[in-house]
């Protein structure tokens, strides 16, 4: 099927983490022009340039930080001349079990810095430039996740800030996105457990990715792939038209309860 995306210019952020190299790779794969953010990791960000077809290009941000979202924004549309969608990412999950009696300020503080207030200076960046260019379209994908949906115990930070960006704020921008384009879509995908170094620490124990595996009939984790064609299909508006507001999981219909016996499960199906 043809998505449509040939010569579209897509900016994905933390393209250097697991779901956001498996999204460059897939835009690329449709014929996009890639601008490939990444913070600290450099190294990583260069391997995909030089891997990756159609002349991407890779841009570097701190996004908790207003001055550089605002440059990583002016350099992406000085380079491209425009941005048809853009990929909100990165993320941290900082993997302490820390039931709220015991977190520290610090750490909820920087955990919603990073994952919310990260996004909303990036759709910010993006509306404005929607603002000054009125196109017909235009499509922002959030990465939220199942913990956003069902809660995670130990990790109410993490969990609060997916909330926000997967409810008030998708649901909010979708409203304001066609004020600007007529045809502008927001949208996000709610990843479970997904198979990248974020993921790593929650998986060292078998009896954990079990209880994990237990919750869903798709019985077995996430591949960062499985994560990159969801947000491809939503950025795609040939495949996607008529979809804005929608919060997609993909966590292989992961419930808040129970549906297979412990002992059911293979630990290695993953
Ligand atoms: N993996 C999972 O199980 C899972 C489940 C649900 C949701 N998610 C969500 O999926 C998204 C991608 O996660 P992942 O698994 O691919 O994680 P990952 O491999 O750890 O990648 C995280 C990315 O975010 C970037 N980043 C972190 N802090 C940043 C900051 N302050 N400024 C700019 N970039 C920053 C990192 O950049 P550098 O490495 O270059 O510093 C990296 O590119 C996140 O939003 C995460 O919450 C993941």
């Amino acid at each position: 099927m043809d998505s449509g995306l040939r010569d579209a210019v897509v900016l994905v952020t933390g393209a250097s983490g697991g779901i956001g190299t498996a999204a460059a790779r897939a835009f690329a794969a449709e014929g996009a022009r890639v601008l490939l953010h990444g913070h600290t990791n450099t190294a990583r960000l260069a391997e995909l340039q030089a891997e990756l077809p159609h002349d991407p290009i890779a841009l570097t941000a701190d996004l908790t930080d207003e001055a550089q979202v605002e440059r990583l924004f002016a350099s992406a549309v000085s380079a491209c001349g425009r941005l048809d969608a853009v990929v909100a990412n990165a993320g941290i999950w900082p993997p302490a079990d820390e039931p709220i009696h015991k977190m520290s300020l610090k750490r909820w503080e920087e955990t919603l810095r990073t994952d919310l207030t990260s996004v909303f200076l990036c759709a910010r960046a993006y509306f404005r430039y929607l603002d000054r260019v009125r196109p017909e379209h235009a499509a922002l994908v959030l990465v939220g996740s199942t913990a956003g949906i069902f809660g995670e115990a130990g990790h109410a930070d993490y969990a609060a800030a997916k909330a926000g960006l997967s409810y008030g704020l998708l649901r909010t921008l979708k409203n304001e996105i066609v004020r600007l384009a007529p045809q502008g879509r927001v949208n996000a995908v709610c990843p479970g457990w997904t198979l990248t170094n974020m993921a790593k620490p929650g998986l060292q124990d078998k009896d954990g990715i079990r209880r994990v595996l237990q919750t869903r009939p798709l019985s077995k984790l996430a591949r960062p792939e499985d994560v990159a064609q969801a947000i491809v299909f939503l950025a795609a508006h040939r495949l996607s038209a008529h979809l804005t507001g929608v919060l997609l999981p993909v966590a292989g219909g992961m419930e808040g309860r129970v549906l297979h016996k412990f002992e059911d499960v293979d630990p290695h199906a993953i």
